[in-house]
């Protein structure tokens, strides 16, 4: 097995990570992001075995290039996701196939997404189009978003299936808009917030709500999709701040090379006098000296605490449900989507 740099405490094939380390404060009993993931310890092996099978295929360059990243790791956040949101409305059958829906679709994103930004690390290793080629990576990712949506149709019924098409459609969206947007300086905070609302909260919002969609709980899923668009635009800005920080198994300083506007350049922009018309010039050279400068700024703290503005959202939506651990764990595991290193 690779080493898994972007490893969440608690599931297999992680590193582990003493309970409680991040100290969020939590309403709850449940002390931090390893016991939260303790509760769906054993859902989250079922669904790592799952994962497998599901990428399998005749066709011998699919389950090589999907097996790649699979085997590279990664948080699994999204299953993790499913489980607790399943534990949060009292959903007691089998969830390992659903909770591979999100991490399927997680995967055709990612394999696209490299391709898309020209990333060299995934996972802490070599990105997969640089290993096998942009074609088939490419058409590999195809393949993991129509397993997902067949799964989906069958383990979570028509809810489920018309709420992921709607998720996946406002991720290409938001992956679109954002390309259309590289280098466009003057863009503005909520242009942002919609990039990411679409790229990546909407397929966190669906995981989370995932397993109301299948008892058919409305009130639960709309509770739960709030929760989960709030924790994901948290999420997606975090993951902008830590683009500025080396060791999170990613390139440091990838967005900036692209000259994405995310949230902490947002901020930089407005306290570094002349950076924006700096950048208007061109792409930077001095990448480390630039996210230096950014740091020294305070911008990455300042999209920091935006980010828990966003989780407070999301956390105050869970209250809509009745108190249950896998309610008090998704809470636990939104702060460790802000407060994470990697
Ligand atoms: C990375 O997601 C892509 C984004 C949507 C920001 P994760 O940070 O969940 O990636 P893995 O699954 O842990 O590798
Ligand atoms: C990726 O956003 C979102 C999706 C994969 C849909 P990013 O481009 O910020 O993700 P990373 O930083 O490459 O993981
Ligand atoms: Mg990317
Ligand atoms: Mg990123």
């Amino acid at each position: 097995m690779a080493s898994t740099p972007q490893a969440l405490p608690g599931g297999p094939a992680r590193r582990a990570r003493p309970a409680g380390v991040l100290g969020g404060a939590p309403l709850s009993r449940i002390a931090g992001p390893g016991e939260a993931l303790g509760l769906v310890a054993s859902e989250l092996h079922e669904a790592e075995s799952e994962l497998r099978r599901l990428v399998m295929s005749e066709v011998a360059a699919v389950p090589a290039v999907a097996g790649y990243l699979v085997e590279a790791g990664g948080k699994r956040l999204r299953p993790a996701l499913t489980a607790l949101g399943a534990r949060a409305v009292g959903d007691s059958a089998p969830i390992g196939k659903l909770m591979c829906v999100g991490e399927l679709i997680h995967l055709g994103s990612l394999l696209h997404d490299d391709v898309v930004d020209d990333a060299d690390t995934r996972r802490g290793l070599a990105a997969t189009h640089t290993v096998y080629g942009s074609a088939v990576t490419v058409l590999t990712g195809d393949f993991c978003l129509a397993r997902a949506v067949l799964l989906a149709s069958v383990e979570g019924g028509h809810q489920a299936v018309t709420a992921l098409g709607a998720a996946v459609t406002a991720m290409a969206e938001g992956e679109v808009l954002q390309l259309q947007r590289a280098g466009d300086l003057s863009c503005s905070l909520q242009q942002y917030t919609d990039v990411i609302q679409k790229k990546s909260a909407a397929l966190i919002a669906w995981c989370a709500a995932a397993a109301a969609y299948r008892v058919g709980d409305a009130d639960a899923a709309h509770a739960l999709e709030i929760y989960g668009r709030g924790a994901g635009i948290a999420f997606q800005i975090t993951d902008d701040v830590l683009d500025y920080r080396q060791g999170t198994g990613k390139t440091a300083g990838a967005d900036l090379r692209e000259r994405k506007v995310t949230l902490p350049l947002l901020h930089a922009m407005e306290r570094i006098d002349g950076l924006r018309e700096e950048l208007e010039a061109g792409a930077p050279e001095d990448i480390p000296g630039l996210i230096a400068r950014i740091q020294e700024s305070g911008a990455l703290d300042a999209a920091l605490a935006d980010a828990r503005s966003q989780l407070d959202i999301a956390i105050e939506a869970l209250h809509a449900l009745p108190p249950s651990e896998g309610r008090d764990a998704l809470e636990v595991l939104g702060h460790y989507l802000v407060e994470r290193a990697q």
